[in-house]
């Protein structure tokens, strides 16, 4: 996906925006490699929400004064950044939910779903995209049907359509793996799946940071993804739905806003997108994404995501050259995201011997515990980069390394 860097990036100016990195952590500069997780936040953001609370602040819709109008001008702008971010046609195929997890959970809880029905994912997702779809079997009696991957994460177009069958009523699949950074292609499973009449739903939390989008062309039925991985703040995420799709969900939480006409004996439901926005939604969290995809629109992510290929690049090879770390993921069009383990050392001690010399990065089973047994390991390390990331800092991660080696053999 990304291609080694060609342009010069002023990676020092991109930094400045950051106010939370020029903070030392156990006396040393931050070097924060824990992007897969949660991403930093630019001072547009933070000056974003907080002007909003200062400056012009009420609940939205409804209202009959001007703070309320101007807040929910405010609310329904952000929706017309997300739809363009990700080329949607029109705003009203966005929902505001309150994180990647409940956009997924969404759409699992409204679609119809008979016993003997079938959903198909894949073994690398993220428990998100898999414990919605468990509800399913444990309470509807749906099954759910595997696909497997290679062991850098690349899956089988040949499998797939031979999972996909006449009750498959969702093709629920990650877009880019938060532990390998394994890409999926995901144009062939929406054609391979629409082929069969099946939907399909992309989790997008990762790829959304590392590349561009446009669900559009892409043809595929729902997209999920969150605000904080995308320097925005948490609290926000994004269903986006084609609007028919949207139109046949039936309701996941009941509540103000989301209704047209509540009688004693009966209820009617609003409109997509505000039928799946029960009760008071994340205002300023909206108003916070909408500065944080602002602000990254306007970088050029051409730049941006080969400034990553080469940080990728340079953490792979100084990684591969340590013949006591094992990686976890090759495929040569991945993320930035690099999973590791260290021979004879437990991913939680490395993580915190690296967490001394300043270097943040996570360890554990990444919420993709059928992905660890899938690859035969219990936890990984694993360190994820943004656009903020210095080359320098993939040499902070292997000089910490060195020492947490010594310190565990
Ligand atoms: C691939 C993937 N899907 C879903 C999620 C869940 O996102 P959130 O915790 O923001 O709801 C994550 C978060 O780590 C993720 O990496």
């Amino acid at each position: 996906m990304n291609a080694p860097i060609k342009r010069p990036f002023d990676v020092e100016a991109l930094r400045a925006d950051f106010p939370i990195l020029r903070r030392e952590v156990q006396g040393r500069p931050l070097v924060y490699l824990d992007n897969a997780a949660s991403a930093q936040k630019p001072e547009v953001v933070i000056g974003a929400m907080s002007n909003a609370m200062r400056g012009s602040y009420a609940n939205v819709h409804r209202g009959l004064h001007t703070l309320a109008n101007e807040t929910t001008e405010a609310f329904e702008s952000a929706r017309n950044s997300v739809a363009r971010f990700i080329g949607a046609s029109a705003a009203s195929e966005i929902v505001f939910t309150k994180g990647g997890t409940q956009a997924i959970n969404i759409v699992a809880a409204g679609i119809d779903i008979q016993p003997g029905d079938e959903i198909v994912l894949s073994v690398m997702e993220h428990h998100s995209n898999i414990v919605p779809w468990h509800f399913l079997r444990e309470r509807k009696g749906a099954v759910l049907r595997w696909l497997d991957i290679d062991e850098d994460g690349r899956i089988d177009l040949d499998a797939l359509d031979a999972l996909i069958g006449a009750r498959t009523k969702m093709v629920a699949i990650t877009h880019m793996s938060n532990v390998l950074g394994a890409p999926t292609p995901a144009a062939d499973i929406v054609r391979i799946a629409h082929a069969k009449g099946a939907p399909v739903l992309l989790d997008g939390c990762q790829r959304a940071v590392h590349g561009r989008l446009d669900v559009t062309a892409l043809d595929v039925d729902f997209y999920a993804f969150t605000g904080h991985k995308l320097y925005g703040p948490t609290g926000i995420g994004v269903l986006y739905g084609k609007a028919e799709r949207l139109a046949a969900l039936a309701p996941f939480e009941g509540g103000g806003e989301m209704i047209d006409i509540v009688e004693q004996g009966r209820v009617l439901y609003n409109a997509p997108p505000h039928r799946f926005e029960a009760g008071t939604p994340p205002i300023l969290e909206a108003i916070g994404l909408k500065a944080a995809i602002d602000w990254f629109t306007n970088q050029d992510r051409a730049v941006i995501e080969a400034h990553e290929g080469t940080l990728r690049e340079r953490a792979m090879a100084a990684l591969g050259d340590l013949d006591w770390v094992t990686l976890h993921g090759r495929a040569p069009d991945k993320g930035a995201i690099i999973a590791f383990s260290v021979a004879g050392a437990h991913p939680h001690d490395v993580a915190q011997i690296l967490d001394r010399q300043g270097v943040a990065v996570r360890a554990g089973h990444h919420c993709a515990q059928p992905l660890m047994q899938r690859l035969g390991v219990s936890a990984t390390a694993r360190a994820s980069f943004a656009c903020y990331n210095r080359l320098d800092e993939v040499d902070a991660l292997i000089e910490a390394l060195h020492k947490a080696r010594k310190l565990l053999s």
